[in-house]
C-alpha cells in the first residue's frame, strides 16, 4: 500500500478546494486502482508480535482494529479536515454519534453546557435528557440573543453548543460573536454545521473549536448511508476525543466511509446546483405564501447575518401553511415529484413535516416556542429540474387549499 500525494497535507493544502475534494486523502495500493480500495476488514495482522506491540503502544504507524481506525476512514477524515480547515477529524457511525461524542468525550459530572434552544430534535434530547442523567448541567437559551449567551455562562460552563442555520426554522446564530463569548469564558464552541455544509459555511474560520456533521446528509447526498464527522484540533483529538471514540465504539463503517469519500468528489457541484434550485423554489413559493424562509429572500429577517457567514443561502426552503396540520398533510399527500421523507441534503427533493416527525420528541410547548408549528413544511431541495419542483409544489399548494 503506497500513500499517494493525496495524503500529504503539505501538498494538498496548496490545492484549490475543488481539487482537494476530488483528490485529497487518497491512498492507492501497488495495483494502482483508480477508485479507492474498500478495506472491509475488522482488524489487521502483524508480521511479528513485536510489531503488534509497537502499534498498540503507538510507537509504530499502522492500523490495528477498525473500531479505532481504518484506511477508508482515514481517507474520508483527511479530505473532510482539509475542506473544513481543521487539523484532524474522526468519522462516526451517524451524525448523532458525532454530536454525542463531541459533547460526552470531554464533559464530566458537575460541568455545564450552554446550548442554543433551536436544535435538531435528537440534539435537544441530548441536552434536555441525556447529559443531566450523568450530572452534567445544561441550559438552553435563545441562540440569536448574544446577551443570553453572556448571561447564561456559569463558572463550570465548559461547552457552548449550537446549530446554524437551525433545523427546521433556519434561525441564524452569529458564529463569530458566540465563539468570542465562549472563549472569553474558557469554554469550547461546538457547532452542528449540517444545514450549511462545509461548502457554504466554515465555522472554524469564525472561531468554532469543534465542528460536527451528519454526513448522512449532503456529504453522502444520495440517501444511501448513515455517517457523521467530528472535526477538531490534534491536541483535543488525542487527549479527549480519541480515547472516547476507540473505547465506546462509535466509528463509521469502512463501506460507508468509502462511499462518502467518493461522494465528496461531487459535493461542491451538488450543493451549488441544489442552492440554485432552492433560490428559484423559494422565490416561486414566496409569490404564493406569506411566510416563506430562505436567506436569499429579502423578507428573510436575518438575511445580512446569514449571508455574512454563509457563501450562499443553502439548500433548504421552509414555509408555513396557514391551515396548520391538515393543510400541511394535504400538501404533502399531493406532491408527485418530491418525496415525503425525513432526510435532507439528498439529490432527490424531500418534504418533511417536522411537527409530526423529526421534532416530535420535543415537548409541544417547546416546539411552539421554537416556531415549529403544525403548519410548517421543511423542503430539502434536490437536483431535479427547478421547473418540475416549482410546478409540483404550486400544484400541491393549490390542492391543499381546496
Ligand atoms: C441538524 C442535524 N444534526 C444532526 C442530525 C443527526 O444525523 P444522523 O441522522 O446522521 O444521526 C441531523 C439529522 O437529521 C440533523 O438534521
Amino acid at each position: 500500500m503506497k500513500l499517494r500525494a493525496g495524503t500529504d497535507k503539505k501538498l494538498t493544502s496548496g490545492w484549490a478546494r475543488q481539487t482537494q475534494m476530488v483528490r485529497a486523502g487518497t491512498m492507492r495500493s501497488e495495483l494502482g486502482e483508480m477508485s479507492e480500495a474498500l478495506f472491509l476488514t475488522s482488524g489487521f495482522s502483524y508480521e511479528t508480535a513485536e510489531e503488534a506491540e509497537a502499534r498498540f503502544d503507538g510507537r509504530a504507524e499502522g492500523y490495528t482494529y477498525s473500531r479505532q481506525s481504518n484506511p477508508n476512514l482515514t481517507m474520508l477524515e483527511t479530505r473532510m479536515a482539509l475542506l473544513e480547515g481543521a487539523e484532524t477529524g474522526r468519522a462516526t457511525a451517524t451524525g448523532m454519534a458525532a454530536m454525542t461524542a463531541s459533547l460526552l468525550a470531554g464533559l464530566r459530572a458537575g460541568d455545564h453546557v450552554l446550548g442554543a434552544r433551536a436544535l435538531f430534535g435528537s440534539c435537544r434530547w441530548l441536552l434536555d435528557e441525556l447529559l443531566p442523567r450523568y450530572g452534567i448541567e445544561t441550559t438552553v437559551i435563545d441562540g440569536t440573543d448574544l446577551d443570553a449567551w453572556k448571561k447564561g455562562v456559569r463558572p463550570n460552563t465548559k461547552v457552548f453548543f449550537l446549530e446554524t442555520p437551525a433545523n427546521p426554522t433556519l434561525e441564524i446564530i452569529d458564529l463569530k460573536s458566540v465563539a468570542d463569548i465562549a472563549h472569553e469564558n474558557g469554554a469550547k464552541l461546538v457547532v452542528d454545521n449540517v444545514f450549511a455544509t462545509p461548502i457554504l459555511q466554515r465555522p472554524m474560520e469564525m472561531g468554532a473549536d469543534i465542528v460536527c456533521y451528519s454526513t448522512t446528509k449532503h456529504i453522502d447526498g444520495q440517501g444511501r448511508c448513515l455517517g457523521g464527522m467530528i472535526l477538531c484540533d490534534k491536541e483535543w483529538d488525542e487527549e479527549v476525543l480519541f480515547p472516547f471514540y476507540r473505547h465506546t465504539g462509535c466509528a463509521m463503517a469502512p463501506f460507508n466511509a468509502w462511499m462518502m469519500h467518493k461522494s465528496m468528489e461531487t459535493l461542491n457541484l451538488r450543493v451549488h446546483a441544489m442552492c440554485d434550485n432552492a433560490e428559484k423554489v423559494a422565490a416561486a413559493v414566496a409569490d404564493k405564501l406569506d411566510d416563506v424562509r430562505h436567506p436569499v429572500l429579502d423578507s428573510f429577517k436575518q438575511q445580512n447575518l446569514a449571508l455574512s457567514q454563509m457563501d450562499r443561502g443553502g439548500t433548504m426552503v421552509v414555509f408555513e401553511l396557514p391551515g396548520g396540520r391538515d393543510q400541511a398533510f394535504k400538501f404533502l399527500n399531493a406532491l408527485e415529484v418530491a418525496d415525503i421523507s425525513n432526510n435532507l441534503g439528498d439529490s432527490r427533493s424531500i418534504a418533511t413535516h417536522p411537527w409530526s416527525t423529526t421534532h416530535k420528541a420535543i415537548a409541544e410547548e417547546t416546539r411552539l416556542e421554537l416556531g415549529i408549528t403544525p403548519g410548517l413544511i421543511r423542503f430539502s431541495v434536490g437536483l431535479e429540474d427547478a421547473n418540475d419542483l416549482i410546478a409540483d409544489i404550486l400544484t400541491a399548494l393549490d390542492k391543499a387549499e381546496a
